[in-house]
């Protein structure tokens, strides 16, 4: 079976949709696997320029596969080098939009801070449960929550197992917008059909330069933003677009 369903819902976006509903979309290694796969392999797509990442109504993932992991240890853990999966979604190149209805719980909900944009639908709940099962999160579930949330909400939810509905992850800044019932992944391809009619180089250096800015200090960031700025001067796209604004055009983009 494939724990990760593929689809390309309109031109350039690809959809990822996790597969494992019976046990409400749990990361085991084999799914974290292949998710890595496809996100290598779509990150060097030159056809794709946007990824929509979902799951379903019951779940977007209700974190690592709690059974896979009962009778480990810490060399087991440091052997599965699930580093490499994280990687590959944390280092690909095209904007990731997560669609998240259901539970996000624990490497569920880092899995969707791995996003770019998250679109949650109404009835979604976000929580880093770890504390209950004597763990703690070790994929981001500390570090990107205080970065979006800040030190008091971030230490409520992790400290408590509590967790967030759409709305107040939203009004907490976790979340980029909240859909009405079932319309999160909709809204998601809505948005990556939106970037992806975006010339596709200012799209990477957008992304690159915002998230390298947020590890740095000020002046290196914005001196970052500058030269990142000036680069673009140099594209094809660039001229495309400035043109086709004088002449009242729509362009369209080579990515060059
Ligand atoms: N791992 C393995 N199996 C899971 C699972 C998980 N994280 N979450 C749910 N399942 C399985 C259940 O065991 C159940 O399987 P069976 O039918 O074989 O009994 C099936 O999915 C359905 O689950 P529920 O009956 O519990 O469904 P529900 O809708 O009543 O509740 C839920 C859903 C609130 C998500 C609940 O299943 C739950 O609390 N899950 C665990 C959430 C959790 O603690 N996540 C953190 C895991 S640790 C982590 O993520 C950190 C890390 O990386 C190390």
């Amino acid at each position: 079976m494939n724990l990760v369903l593929v689809d390309y819902p309109v031109e350039h976006v690809a959809l990822l949709r996790l597969n494992r509903p019976e046990a409400r979309n749990a990361l085991s290694p084999e799914l974290r696997a292949e998710l890595r796969h496809e996100f290598n392999r779509l990150s060097d797509d030159p056809s794709i320029r946007a990824i929509v990442l979902t799951g379903d109504m019951k779940a977007f993932a209700a974190g690592a596969d709690i059974k896979s992991m009962v009778d480990i240890g810490a060399a087991e853990m440091m052997a599965r080098n699930d580093e490499q999966n994280w990687a590959a979604i944390r280092t690909c190149r095209k904007p990731v939009i997560a669609a998240v209805d259901g539970y996000a719980l624990g490497g569920g909900c880092e899995l969707a801070m791995h996003a770019d944009i998250i679109v949650a639908g109404e009835a979604a709940v976000f929580g880093q449960p770890e504390v209950r099962l004597g763990i703690m999160p070790g994929a981001g579930g500390t570090q990107r929550l205080v970065r979006a949330v800040g030190k008091y909400r971030a230490m409520l939810m992790l400290l408590t197992a509590g967790t967030m509905s759409a709305r107040e992850a939203f009004d907490a800044g976790l979340v980029s917008k909240v859909v009405d019932g079932d319309g999160a992944v909709a809204e998601a391809i809505s948005i990556a059909g939106t970037i992806a009619a975006m010339p596709p180089l200012a799209v990477d250096e957008i992304k690159q330069v915002l998230l390298a800015g947020m590890e740095i200090n000020l002046d290196a960031a914005l001196m970052l933003e500058r030269r990142a700025a000036y680069l673009l001067f140099e594209t094809e796209d660039r001229r495309t677009a400035m043109t086709a604004f004088i002449n009242k055009n729509k362009p369209t983009y080579s990515g060059s």
